[in-house]
């Protein structure tokens, strides 16, 4: 099988002549490209534009209209095409398709093959703005995201029915990285990838003690850091954890350090600075604190209580001074204006990467991602680019990071004497 041999389904979409597009942009990555249209899809571009591009013969009936022969083959096409495909991509994906796939319809050739293939599946929709926020379409959506498939957001923008609004097919460059990466989370030894490595990685919240018994925190959950290093020790890094209290358990195979305070997370990184190649900063740390807090517990009164509260140490300053060769990735939880300021503080504080995370949205919590969810939707943001990732389970964001964090590693080496500063 060939591990780059992938299965590009078109739908009958207004955006069916950007898959012509995308099959190009897969090619260009040493990909072989099988099409299989719908029949809808016929009526917006031609096979022959396919078999013309790809060189290779292009699949629309499940059952073929001549000769009993071709009929065979035809029907045997949809598990030859499914088993030689390491990855099978749907653009456009329309909402017809969409209802189809969520509930196991397999009235054709592309649906029949579907419901044949094990290997990642990449939904790219495109289509009208309503039908895109109607409840039966996102809740088809949802189904999809569950069984693991990666959906690449539609874009927004005027759409051929004049309306302005998310429906637009993505970018076909776009999706065929997404398409790239899902393959490599294909990859059986995913252990190769970090082998060598030295992770070190902050998660959870801080505590700053007002008295004896009372703290100022915040809602950070650590599963974002957890899931982290749980992705990091599968590639096949040393992992060293430090987390602040949280209600998880220690993935496997990680060093945990536990903290409890902003200055005492800045004491265990800097202890563990020198063994790291990396660094991974996604703990919620507080950015202030009480100074000479009592460690009585302060007497209950009528009167009001003003505390001075003095900034904490910014840890991740202070690492973009002492990094050296080290990769140093950092997080941004923003309400507003989420690829600026993350772009700030990438410079500011001297990252290679800033995972921006928008967590409270000007009307209230968006929904779903962010502190304490099980999801989180993030914008990669490095020197060159911005890459969104699309809302997914917090592992597979963990994965989408780490592939960058390993791109970063690929364009800048790493001495034994660059990761120690010298
Ligand atoms: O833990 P979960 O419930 O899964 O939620 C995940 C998350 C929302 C906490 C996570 O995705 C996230 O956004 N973490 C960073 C939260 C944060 O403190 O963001 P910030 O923009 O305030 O800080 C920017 C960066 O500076 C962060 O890397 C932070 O670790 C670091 N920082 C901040 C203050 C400080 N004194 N020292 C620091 O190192």
């Amino acid at each position: 099988m060939s591990t780059k041999n992938i299965a590009l389904g078109v739908g009958g979409g207004i955006a069916a002549y950007k898959s012509a597009e995308l099959a190009r942009a897969l090619m260009e990555r040493d990909c072989t490209v099988d099409v299989v249209m719908t029949r809808a899809a016929e009526e917006f571009i031609r096979p022959l534009t396919f078999a013309g591009l790809t060189g290779r013969k292009v699949h629309s009936h499940l059952f073929a209209t001549s000769g009993s022969e071709d009929t065979l083959n035809s029907a045997i096409d949809h598990i030859r095409i499914g088993q030689e495909a390491a990855a099978l991509v749907i653009a456009p994906a329309t909402a017809d398709l969409l209802a189809k796939l969520a509930h196991g319809l397999a009235d054709d050739l592309l649906t029949t093959m579907y419901l044949a293939f094990t290997g990642p599946v990449i939904l790219a929709p495109a289509m009208n703005t309503n039908m895109w926020n109607h409840p039966a379409t996102q809740t088809n959506l949802k189904t999809l995201r569950a069984r693991g498939h990666v959906i690449v957001e539609p874009d927004d923008g005027l759409l051929a029915c004049g309306v302005v609004g998310p429906g637009r097919l993505a970018e076909p460059v776009r999706i065929a990285d997404l398409v790239m990466r899902a393959l490599e989370h294909q990859q059986p030894d995913l252990a190769h990838l970090l082998h060598g490595e030295t992770i070190l990685i902050t998660a959870g919240p801080t505590q700053e003690p007002i008295d004896g018994v009372r703290f100022i925190s915040n809602r950070s959950s650590g599963k974002m850091g957890y899931a982290l290093a749980e992705e990091a020790v599968a590639r096949g890094a040393k992992v060293v954890l430090v987390s602040g209290p949280v209600h998880l358990r220690p993935p496997r195979g990680v060093t945990l350090v536990p903290v409890r305070t902003a200055a005492e997370m800045r004491q265990a990184v800097m202890e563990q600075l020198s063994e790291a190649t990396i660094i991974i900063k996604a703990a919620a740390v507080a950015d202030y604190y009480v100074p000479d807090a009592p460690s009585q517990k302060r007497k209950k009164t009528s009167e009001p209580l003003t505390l001075a509260l003095a900034p904490t140490i910014d840890i991740l300053a202070e690492l973009g001074t002492k990094k050296g060769g080290r990769l140093l990735i950092g997080f941004a939880a923003e309400t507003a204006n989420l690829i600026d300021e993350a772009r700030r503080k990438l410079i500011a504080k001297n990252c290679d990467m800033v995972v921006a995370n928008a967590v409270v949205g000007p009307n209230g919590e968006k929904p779903g991602i962010g502190f304490e969810a099980d999801d989180n939707e993030v914008v990669l943001v490095k020197r060159d680019e911005a890459i969104p990732v699309s809302r997914a389970p917090k592992r597979r964001i963990a994965a989408w990071i780490l592939d960058e964090v390993r791109n970063l590693r690929l364009a800048a080496p790493v001495t034994a004497q660059t990761a120690q500063g010298i």
